[in-house]
């Protein structure tokens, strides 16, 4: 029988990429979501897998799910994502994305789910830490509440290994996702530079405005680690084979460090296309430079 995966915000980006990729390799999926930040339609790809409307904060909500299921995992990416938002509305973030999670540890507990893939992030690393990261770079300091609540969500995570020697966690940190099978549909304006582009093509934008030119860079603007998100999403599958229990730490990204002027040229390129852009001031909070060491 095929292992039953239970993916909490698998409506998102990168959680219906990894739907993909889990279908393809032979899994059962199952979907929560509160469609706070996605479609109640999912990509038709996705057609037949069963999707349940919870909000993974809520105890009964989720309960009912385990109880229709054996899960052998949960891959856990139910979070709010906005970096701005989450520095005016702190409150929520941390009640979402912190309580969140242990809601769906208690669950996991309470039906003896002993494994789970954990989405972090590149945010967890502290900026003033050397680059290129390694998984042993020094942690904290995240300049945002968001950031906060990933580095909270993986102590938790390492405090519950820690009591529970049957337990399996993988920290995923991602890096900075872009393109994937299934595209990123953001509501409203654009926070991430790929999806503005996106949007700039496809005539949504007028043009995009590239925040500072006067980093200490190649080229003055940032850089960062962009990874396809269909890579992402099947770096959640050795993870649910993994045979020694324990506290497993990942940085998913490519090892390859990119500019804002060079990822506008390579978008161009590859989609024969002019991006029109314009030079505006610095974005608060941005750093140089995040690169992983691949
Ligand atoms: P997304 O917003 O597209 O997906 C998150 C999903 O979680 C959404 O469908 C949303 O509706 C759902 N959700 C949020 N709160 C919920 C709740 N209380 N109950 C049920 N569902 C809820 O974001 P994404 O880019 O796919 O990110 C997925 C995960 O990866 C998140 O944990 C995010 O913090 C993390 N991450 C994302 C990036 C990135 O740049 N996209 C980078 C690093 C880490
Ligand atoms: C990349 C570069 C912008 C938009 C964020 C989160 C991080 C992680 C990934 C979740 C920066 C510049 C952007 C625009 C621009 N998410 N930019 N014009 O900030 O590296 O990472 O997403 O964990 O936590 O902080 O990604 O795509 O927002 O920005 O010039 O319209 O593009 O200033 O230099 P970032 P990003």
């Amino acid at each position: 029988m095929a292992k039953q995966i239970l993916l909490t915000g698998g409506a998102g980006y990168i959680g219906s990429n990894t739907a993909l990729e889990l279908l393809n390799a032979g899994y059962e999926v199952v979907i929560v979501d509160n469609f706070c930040n996605s479609d109640e339609k999912l990509d038709e790809r996705l057609a037949g897998i069963p999707v349940y409307k919870a909000d993974v904060t809520k105890y009964g909500e989720l309960a009912e799910v385990f109880g229709k299921y054996d899960f052998h995992a949960v891959i856990h990416f139910a979070a709010l994502k906005a970096v701005g938002v989450s520095v005016r509305e702190p409150l929520e973030y941390y009640a979402n994305n912190v309580g969140g999670l242990l809601t769906t540890l208690r669950l996991m507990q309470a039906h003896g789910v002993n494994r789970i893939v954990y989405s972090s992030s590149a945010t967890v690393y502290d900026p003033a830490g050397p680059l290129p990261y390694t998984e042993t770079s020094p942690v904290g300091n995240a300049n945002s509440p968001y950031g906060q609540t990933k580095v909270i969500c993986e102590q938790i995570i390492r405090d519950y290994t820690a009591s529970n020697p049957g337990f399996t966690a993988h920290l995923l940190r991602y890096f900075n996702p872009i393109k994937g099978a299934v595209k990123e549909k953001p509501r409203g304006v654009p926070n991430n530079l790929y999806p503005y582009i996106q949007q700039v093509h496809e005539g949504l934008r007028e043009k995009l405005t590239v925040n500072g030119n006067d980093y200490p860079t190649r080229d003055g603007t940032c850089v960062r680690d962009y990874i396809d998100c269909t890579k992402i999403a099947q770096s959640h599958i050795a993870p649910l084979e993994a045979e020694t229990p324990g506290l497993y730490i990942k940085n998913i990204g490519t090892g390859n460090g990119t500019t804002v002027l060079e990822l506008i040229r390579q978008y161009e390129q590859e989609n024969n296309c002019v991006i029109p852009y314009e030079i505006g001031p610095r974005r608060a909070g941005d750093i140089p430079e995040c690169y992983c060491a691949g």
